[in-house]
C-alpha cells in the first residue's frame, strides 16, 4: 500500500466532495472493483474492475501523477486498431500503463507481431503476466517501469495509451517520440484528456479517430519528413547559400529555429513542458468512468 498516495487522495476527495461525499464515493468503489465482468467470464482471465493505485507498491515519483487501474474494451482498441490501415503483423503494439494487460491480450488477438505492456505497480504487472500465461499468448511481455523513463523500441510501432497518466507524464512521452527514429510510428489515445501534448508534437499529425466510451479514441502518425531527417534544416541551409537563393533563407532559418528548440540545441530538450490545462485535475484523470 501507498500510504502517501492515500493520504493525497483521502484530503483532495475530503476538499472536492466533503466527508459524505467520500464516504459514498469509497463504497462506490468497493462495489465496482468486485465486478467481474464478461471479457474475463469469457476468457477466465482477472482484467476487470477499477483499482486505484494507492493500493500498491509504486516506487516512482511519478505515481502522484497515474491514473487508477481500469481496462480498455475489446470493441474501442478493434476500432482504433481500424483506422492504421496497416498490415498489424509488421507492428509492434505497446501500451505505456498497460495495469492488468487486457488491452495487450485484445492486441495481440488483432494480429501485433509483439506486445508490450508498461506498467510501474508491480502487482498490476504480475497480474498482467499470469493473465498472458492463462490467454495462451506467446508475443507478450509486460515490463516494469515508469512510462516516462521507458524508451520505445526502434521497429514499426503503435504505442497506446488508455488515459493513463496526467499531463506532466504524458508530455514526456510526447517528448521522446521527437527524437529521430526508425520505424513507423503511431499514437493511440484513448480517452485523450491531454490530446495537446501529442498535437504539440511536431513530428506527429492526426491520422484520425475511433468511438470510444468517452471522448473519441485519437490517433497519430509519424510525420517521416520531419521525424527521421534531423539534419535536413541544416543541410537545406547550406543548400541556400551555395545556390546563392536568398529568399529561401528566411523559411529555412525559422524552420531551423524550430528544428533546434525541438532538437534540444536550446536546452530545452530534456525538460519536462509542465503546462497545465489537460489532466491535471484527478477528477478528469479518473474520467475512465
Ligand atoms: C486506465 S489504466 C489502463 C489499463 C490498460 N492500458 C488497458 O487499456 O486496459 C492506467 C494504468 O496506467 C498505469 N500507470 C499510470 N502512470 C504510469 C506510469 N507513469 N508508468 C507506468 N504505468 C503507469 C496505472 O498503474 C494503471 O494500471
Amino acid at each position: 500500500m501507498n500510504f502517501e498516495l492515500i493520504r493525497a487522495v483521502v484530503s483532495k476527495s475530503l476538499r472536492d466532495r466533503g466527508v459524505w461525499g467520500t464516504v459514498r464515493r469509497t463504497a462506490e468503489y468497493l462495489v465496482k472493483t468486485r465486478a467481474v465482468d464478461e471479457f474475463d467470464v469469457r476468457n477466465g482471465t482477472d482484467t476487470s474492475g477499477i483499482e486505484p493505485l494507492w493500493k500498491f507498491s509504486i516506487s516512482s515519483p511519478n505515481a502522484k501523477f497515474g491514473g487508477r487501474y481500469h481496462a480498455s474494451e475489446e470493441w474501442e482498441l478493434a476500432g482504433a486498431a481500424k483506422v492504421l490501415d496497416e498490415d498489424l503483423s509488421s507492428f509492434t503494439f505497446v501500451d505505456l500503463g498497460c495495469g492488468k494487460g487486457r488491452s495487450l491480450l485484445i492486441a495481440a488477438r488483432l494480429g501485433f507481431r509483439r506486445v508490450v505492456g508498461v506498467e510501474f505497480a508491480a502487482e498490476l504487472a504480475a497480474t498482467a503476466r499470469r493473465n498472458i500465461q492463462i490467454a495462451g499468448i506467446t508475443n507478450a511481455s509486460v515490463i516494469d517501469a515508469d512510462a516516462a523513463e521507458f524508451s520505445l523500441p526502434e521497429v514499426d510501432l503503435a504505442v497506446f495509451l488508455f488515459n493513463p497518466f496526467r499531463s506532466a507524464v504524458v508530455r514526456r512521452v510526447a517528448s521522446k517520440l521527437e527524437q529521430p527514429r526508425v520505424g513507423e510510428l503511431y499514437v493511440i489515445y484513448s480517452n485523450p484528456v491531454c490530446a495537446e501534448a501529442f498535437d504539440d508534437c511536431q513530428v506527429l499529425q492526426r491520422a484520425g479517430s475511433a468511438p470510444a466510451r468517452w471522448l473519441p479514441t485519437i490517433i497519430w502518425k509519424l510525420t517521416r519528413d520531419v521525424g527521421t531527417t534531423p539534419q535536413a534544416p541544416r543541410e537545406l541551409e547550406i543548400r541556400a547559400y551555395k545556390s546563392s537563393d536568398v529568399t529561401a533563407l528566411p523559411a529555412v532559418l525559422m524552420r531551423m529555429r524550430e528544428h533546434d528548440i525541438l532538437r534540444g540545441r536550446g536546452e530545452v530538450w530534456n525538460q519536462p513542458t509542465e503546462k497545465k490545462g489537460c489532466g491535471d485535475s484527478s477528477a478528469e484523470l479518473c474520467g475512465n468512468e
